[in-house]
């Protein structure tokens, strides 16, 4: 009899409240949790060193997985339209998958998201040459960038938000970068239903940094591939690229083009385009140079899946944002709960400085001198619409 008493009752409230016997935590309820923060060992380095992983939740149910390692977002766990909760970021299942070079799931990227022509720069008449992985070129921090660090972290909580303190000292020299950069990025869940990231870094000698984020977002609960998710971005201007994406170094009008997405747009309706920039990115790769910046975080991105009616709405302080479709997913990567990623099963919106700057004196600089102080912040913000 006793044994069957929990059942009873797990019945009687599903029958009372219409959402069968899901546990709590799967159902978005404004204001009725506490807020939650907890931690525990998610895995270990093959050099013994363990890798924690955060559970954040806020007041609304709404949920956040971060490990230490890479600043990685495994899970991100927002409402759906019927309330329900689900996970919209791409990701696996435990740390070995995470070790084998993914193409930066959830990562945080550092000291430079985005490409450097060549892996060159010169700063104040010094050339600098960086590690190159990408035909050529440096991308996303180069062979071991932040995406591949082990981070110091603290959980932090305020009023209205749970969140981890993620800090590293990258030295001097880190893949041929000149000065110690002390960075330190903070991760919030906030009860308004935002993930925001508030990146802070300082030098000791001058040197360049850009730092982002790199979630792959797919707002079906990863169900099926991101082409029919609803896009706006707000920019009137796109930075074209050569065939190794490396950007021409104009701003051109978006107009007319494929990559006009100041109206809502299918993000699949002209990915195949016979565009020759859409040809170069294989679909959409490309840095959008956002309208109305003063350095405040403001609306950058808007997208909407009909289907969950799930809406995510992207701020940042930052000039330009990346927007790459999953080209290079083809399937042969298997995520969290046996998902397999299949092309284009992902989309990234990384807030960020123009690619190349170091090398295009006409875009907003990227230099970060002794004394200053490095400061981004994004916002990716979760509702739906009925
Ligand atoms: C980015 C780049 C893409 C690709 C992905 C990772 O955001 O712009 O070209 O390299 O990272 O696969």
């Amino acid at each position: 009899m006793k044994r069957t008493a929990p059942v009873y009752v797990c019945f009687l409230l599903s029958l009372f409240i219409g959402t069968g016997c899901r546990k709590a935590h799967d159902t978005y309820r404004p204001g009725k949790y506490a807020m939650e923060i907890s931690q525990k060992t998610y895995g270990t380095l093959p050099d013994g060193r363990h890798v924690i992983l955060f559970h954040l939740m806020n007041a609304n149910g709404m949920q956040a997985d971060i490990i230490n390692y890479g600043g990685i977002l495994v899970s991100l766990k927002t409402p759906n339209r019927k309330g329900h909760l689900g996970d919209v970021v791409l990701g696996f299942d435990d740390l070995e998958s995470y070790l084998h070079d993914p193409p930066y799931f959830g990562a945080l990227i550092g000291r430079y998201g985005n490409r450097i022509a060549r892996g060159r720069f010169t700063l104040e008449g010094k050339e600098y040459s960086l590690a190159v992985n990408n035909n050529g070129h440096h991308l996303h921090g180069g062979l071991k960038g932040f995406d591949k660090q082990l981070w110091n972290a603290e959980p932090i909580q305020t009023d209205n938000a749970v969140g981890v303190k993620l800090s590293l000292l990258s030295p001097h020299g880190d893949e041929g970068y000149p000065g110690n950069l002390d960075c330190h990025v903070t991760y919030l869940l906030t009860n308004e239903d935002e993930l925001r990231i508030v990146y802070r870094a300082l030098t000791d000698r001058p040197t360049v940094v850009n730092l982002t984020h790199h979630s792959y977002f797919n707002l079906t609960e990863c169900q099926r591939d991101i082409l029919d998710h609803e896009l706006t971005i707000g920019a009137d201007r796109y930075t074209p690229v050569d065939e190794g994406l490396i950007p021409l170094g104009t701003l051109e009008s978006v107009s007319g083009t494929p990559l006009d997405f100041r109206e809502s747009t299918p993000i699949g309706s002209r990915i195949d385009n016979d565009d020759i920039q859409l040809l170069r990115g294989r679909g959409y790769d490309h840095n959008f140079v956002l309208n109305n910046r003063d350095g405040s975080p403001a609306q950058a991105a808007l997208v909407y899946e009909p289907q969950t009616g799930r809406t995510m709405e992207v701020l940042t302080s930052e000039p330009g944002l990346q927007f790459y479709s999953g080209n290079f997913l083809d399937g042969t990567l298997t995520g969290k709960n046996g998902i397999v990623y299949g092309h284009r099963w992902g989309f990234c919106l990384e807030a960020q400085h123009f690619p190349d700057s170091p090398n295009q004196p006409a875009f907003p600089s990227v230099v970060l001198h002794p004394g200053e102080k490095y400061a981004q912040t994004t916002v990716y913000r979760f509702s739906v619409m009925k």
